[in-house]
């Protein structure tokens, strides 16, 4: 079972497993912003690469489900509080938990969806327990740091490549990659494998990082469900921007370090004159040439990994087709 439907077949078991144990309960002020954005959807990425990872190093999928739940209610959780931060009005095409509810109700919401998602690592024996924890913690602790630094970066004007990418790697690909990783323990998979998915996991995870900057500009407002423009409003460093700073000329380059020391009532002109400038100075296609190379640097880490030809095809095939997305 190693094609292309059987990511359709990781997805629904999940959405079953997930129906399964995300119930509405009391209180409901607390239960049902849980059972909102969870039942909003998304690509269900992470859960997805857990049960492939699982199965692809000769485990059975099954085992992985709650592990895959862990990551994908952690996930929500960070959307959760990461939509407050950032102000964020659209999730998945509807209004988000915190304009829904309130502030406080996405706040304790979201704790009590970060707390759940340990639990469910309750069922795995001792050892694999043991194993599953570590990794999950030192990942959500690195999801913290990375969102402090993205925060952080929002008011310094001074922010490198380096640092962003170190920024993008701990906000979003550790997740990814310890999805994987996760995966592959359950499976029993050697160190060497493990560590090796984590390292295609964790590229992928930086692409995909980039992809979304790229898609939070560029993106199709009617399809892409979040609000496009939101990062340029409240003044994100992404690589689009990064670049586009190294790239235009002086007075552009002026111009644009001005608008992001600004957080106007109307961004309308904001957005479509940074837009302009992201293309104009070459960004666009700078970015679009990092996610190939992160992807290209995640496929080279198969080589690393001892598993049938075969099995990697499903990871590469996997990889390229998240190039190709628009939500
Ligand atoms: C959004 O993640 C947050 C990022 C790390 C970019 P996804 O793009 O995986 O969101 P959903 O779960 O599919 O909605
Ligand atoms: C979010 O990054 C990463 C986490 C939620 C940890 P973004 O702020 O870019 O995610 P979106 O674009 O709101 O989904
Ligand atoms: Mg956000
Ligand atoms: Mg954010
Ligand atoms: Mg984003």
């Amino acid at each position: 079972m190693m094609n292309s439907e059987s990511v359709d077949i990781y997805r629904s078991a999940f959405i079953s497993h997930l129906e399964n144990k995300v119930k509405l309960q009391e209180p409901q002020n607390l239960y049902e912003p849980m059972v909102y954005i969870l039942g909003l959807g998304g690509k269900r990425l992470r859960p997805v690469l857990a049960l492939m990872t699982t199965d692809l190093f000769g485990g059975n999928y099954e085992d992985a489900l709650d592990a895959a739940l862990t990551v994908e209610v952690f996930h929500n959780f960070s959307l959760v509080h990461d939509d407050i931060m950032d102000d964020a009005p659209l999730r998945r095409g509807k209004t988000t938990v915190h304009e829904k509810w309130d502030i406080n109700t996405g706040i304790l919401s979201g704790d009590a969806m970060l707390i759940n998602s340990y639990q469910y690592l309750e069922s795995y024996p001792p050892d694999v327990f043991k194993k599953l924890t570590s990794l999950f913690s030192k990942t959500a602790i690195e999801v913290c740091e990375g969102q402090q630094f993205d925060v952080d970066f929002e008011s310094r004007d001074d922010v490198t490549i380096p640092e962003y990418l170190k920024m993008i790697e701990y906000k979003t690909a550790v997740l990814v990659a310890a999805a994987m990783k996760m995966g592959a323990i359950i499976a029993n998979a050697s160190e060497a494998n493990t560590n090796a998915i984590y390292e295609f996991g964790k590229n992928l995870g930086i692409a995909f990082q980039l992809q979304d900057d790229y898609l939070d500009a560029f993106g199709d407002p009617k399809t892409f469900g979040k609000q496009v423009g939101g990062d340029i409003i409240e003044n994100k460093k992404t690589f689009l921007y990064l670049k586009a700073l190294e790239a235009a000329p002086q007075d552009q380059k002026e111009g644009l370090m001005h608008l992001y020391s600004l957080k106007p009532e109307d961004s309308e002109a904001k957005v479509s004159t940074v837009k302009s400038i992201f293309e104009k100075s070459g960004a666009v296609e700078k970015t679009k040439a990092e996610i190939e190379a992160y992807t290209q640097k995640a496929f080279d880490a198969l080589t690393n990994i001892n598993m049938p030809e075969s099995n990697k095809l499903v990871l590469r095939q996997f990889g390229e087709s998240l190039m190709g997305r628009t939500v």
